[in-house]
């Protein structure tokens, strides 16, 4: 079984994600996690090699994510990819949001160079919304809920 997690930066993808393979004794796969063991630092692959390059490093650990029997959280930016579009549509995909209330304090660490403060972060998830509503089977918002509530929750759609 494959159940992919979708949406924006701070939705809460890799902490929902670990605790619902954890309910579903399956493993869990983050592809940002993915790409930083073979490549080093996202803030540094975006800084010294661009985005573009990014996408392409991003692409090749989905195809190896999607390979695996697994909970995969997924990069917020990986499904603007049409090929990872293709490959997930057979597959439960989540997606999970956010109130942008609940956003603010889980950025600025520096690690999400696309969106360094709120308004970043706002007109991204604008920009996107369209596509992550589109690709989901199913939708979760993280706000203002505790994380065991909403794993539990999703491990009982799955
Ligand atoms: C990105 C989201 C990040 C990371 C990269 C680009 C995006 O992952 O892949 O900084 O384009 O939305 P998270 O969604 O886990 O923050």
């Amino acid at each position: 079984m494959t159940v992919v997690l979708i949406g924006p930066p701070a939705a809460g993808k890799t902490r929902i994600g670990k605790r619902v393979a954890r309910l579903l004794g399956v493993p869990f796969v983050d592809t940002d996690k993915l790409i930083v063991a073979a490549h080093g630092p996202i803030p540094e692959i975006f800084s010294s090699k661009g985005e573009p390059h990014f996408r392409s490093l991003e692409r090749a650990e989905v195809v190896r994510a999607l390979d695996t029997s697994a909970v995969v959280s997924f990069g917020g930016g990986a499904v603007l990819d049409p090929e990872t579009q293709r490959d997930i549509a057979a597959l439960p995909v989540v997606l999970l949001t956010v109130q942008p209330h609940a956003v603010e304090s889980r950025l600025g660490n520096g690690k999400r160079p696309l969106v360094p403060d709120l308004a970043s972060w706002i007109a991204l998830y604008e920009k996107r919304r369209d596509l992550y509503e589109r690709l989901a089977d199913h939708v979760v918002d993280t706000s203002d809920r505790p994380t065991d509530q909403v794993a539990a929750d999703l491990a009982g759609w799955v």
